[in-house]
C-alpha cells in the first residue's frame, strides 16, 4: 500500500495532507524519515512516527476506554465534555467509505457512570455487540444509597418490571459483599437499566462503574480517562458467543 494511503486510512488527514506530511519529513519509520508518499509498504504491523507521535497501523480500530465521571458518550454533548475528546485526533478522524467518521462507542454509559467502554470503527462489530442474540454479560459495580438486603437481590434475580416494557428484566447474576455494594451482571442494555432496576426494588444508585464486558475486565492499570488498543485475542473473545452465566468473582 502507498505510504500516503496508509496514513490516510489511520486518520491523519486527506491523502493530500498525508502526502505533505510525508514529503516534509514529518513521518519516520524506525527512526528514519520516509519522504516518498508512494513508497510501497506492507501496512500489517507497521509502526511509524508522525510529528513525534508513534502510531501502529490497525486495519480496523478496536479500543477500550476507562470512562471518567462527568463525560458524555455523545459526539455532540449537551452538558459535559464528550468522551471523544479523550482520544487522539486520528482515532476521531479515521475515514470510512470516503467520509470522516472515526471510532464510535459501542453502547453508552450515563455521564456519571465510570468504567469500561468499547469503541470501534467496525460497523459489523457494533451491530454484533448490540444484537439481542449476542448476549454479552456486562458487570456493574453499584454503590447503593441504602443497604442491600436479600429480598432486593431475590427480586433483581427474579425480574423487575420497568416503566417502558411489561416484560420483566432480570439480572444474570447479583451479589453483595458489603451492605452498600452490589455486583450486578446484565445481558441487556436498556436505557438507565441499572438505575431503574435498583429503583424498582426500592433502592437507589449512588455510584455506578462497569468493570467487565464478557471476558474483558477493565485493566487495573488503565486510569480513568485513558484508552488502549484491544488485542486481536480480546476482539476474538468478544465476538465469540457468550458463555453460560456463572456469578463473576
Ligand atoms: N445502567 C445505568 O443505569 N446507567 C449506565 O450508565 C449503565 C447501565
Amino acid at each position: 500500500m502507498h505510504f500516503q494511503d496508509i496514513l490516510y486510512t489511520q486518520g491523519f488527514g486527506t491523502r493530500r495532507v498525508c502526502a505533505g506530511l510525508i514529503q516534509q519529513g514529518h513521518v519516520s519509520i524506525a527512526g528514519a524519515a520516509v519522504t516518498d508518499p508512494f513508497a510501497d509498504l506492507d501496512p500489517k504491523g507497521l509502526l511509524f512516527t508522525v510529528q513525534g507521535t508513534e502510531w501502529a497501523y490497525h486495519e480496523k480500530a478496536y479500543l477500550m476506554l476507562h470512562k471518567p465521571a462527568g463525560t458524555e458518550c455523545s459526539q455532540k454533548p449537551s452538558t459535559y465534555p464528550s468522551i471523544y475528546t479523550l482520544l487522539p485526533s486520528p482515532l476521531r478522524l479515521r475515514p470510512n467509505k470516503g467520509a470522516v467518521q472515526g471510532v464510535q462507542a459501542i453502547g453508552r454509559l450515563d455521564q456519571d457512570t465510570t468504567g469500561l467502554l468499547l469503541l470501534t470503527d467496525d460497523g459489523q462489530f457494533i451491530h454484533k455487540m448490540g444484537s439481542p442474540k449476542h448476549h454479552v454479560p456486562k458487570v456493574y459495580e453499584v454503590t447503593a444509597k441504602h443497604p442491600v438486603d436479600a429480598a432486593q437481590i431475590d427480586k433483581l434475580m427474579a425480574g423487575v418490571v420497568l416503566d417502558d416494557d411489561p416484560k420483566p428484566v432480570r439480572a444474570a447474576a447479583c451479589e453483595s459483599d458489603s451492605p452498600l455494594h452490589l455486583r450486578l451482571t446484565l445481558t441487556e442494555g436498556k436505557y438507565h437499566q441499572v438505575k431503574r432496576m435498583l429503583a424498582a426494588v426500592g433502592n437507589r444508585v449512588e455510584g455506578l462503574h462497569r468493570s467487565r464486558i464478557g471476558e474483558l475486565a477493565l485493566p487495573g492499570d488503565l486510569a480513568a480517562g485513558q484508552w488502549r488498543w484491544l488485542t486481536a485475542e480480546q476482539v476474538a473473545a468478544l465476538r465469540a458467543p457468550a458463555k453460560p452465566q456463572k456469578p463473576p468473582k
